[in-house]
């Protein structure tokens, strides 16, 4: 009588039996194509975190999400886009159910533009598509994010994190227009799509 083959790989199939070797060779064949896969993705993760400047935000900072709109940074009169005395932007926004204050922001191109947001409710996502731009928006912490826009033009920025049921009507704007623009601005103005 004969033994029924021990191992599953020495099993016939309907076809008749796959030698073990030819598995070997298949499984060592996929396992180099994954290797190879895993590495590209690894040097296209490390090449674009320089090239793009996209990396986790490296900000922790906390702030009172109760108070927000009765004292300190994030009060409404300082919210939009201030100039910083070395020529570049700064933009306040706060993060809330289910918008963005201001809801359109106007900011000059080619000078260094900081966001700084936080949120009065719940986590909210913040997107600049095209940019290096993407973070959370966490209640209790400001995101502070760098950027340069180019050239002049309308972005628009969804909240990309799953906020509540009005989640996806959560969209604001930012216009880039010329630096000219901005040049005759005190460093006390504030500036929204409002004011245009
Ligand atoms: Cu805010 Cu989704």
């Amino acid at each position: 009588m004969v033994e029924p083959p021990s191992g599953p790989l020495q099993r016939p199939l309907p076809d008749g039996t796959v030698p073990e070797r030819v598995v070997v060779r298949t499984e060592g064949r996929w396992l180099t194509i994954m290797v190879v896969m895993l590495v590209t993705m690894m040097v296209i993760m490390v090449v674009t975190s320089f090239v793009g400047a996209l990396h986790p935000a490296s900000n922790v900072e906390v702030i009172d999400s109760r108070t927000l709109h009765l004292k300190g940074e994030f009060v409404e009169s300082n919210l939009g886009t201030a100039l910083e005395p070395d020529g570049s932007a700064t933009v306040r926004l706060i993060a809330q159910q289910y918008d963005f204050v201001p809801r359109c922001i106007v900011v000059p191109a080619q000078v260094p533009v900081r966001f700084r947001l936080t949120s009065d409710d719940v986590i909210h996502g913040f997107l600049l598509p095209n940019t290096n731009i993407n973070t959370m928006v966490v209640p209790g912490f400001v995101a502070e994010v760098r950027t340069r826009f180019s050239r002049p033009g309308d972005y628009v920025m969804p909240c990309h994190e799953y906020c509540g049921l009005g989640h996806q009507a959560m969209w604001a704007q930012v216009r880039v227009v010329p630096w000219e623009q901005f040049a005759h601005r005190g460093l006390l103005e504030r500036t929204s799509c409002a004011a245009q």
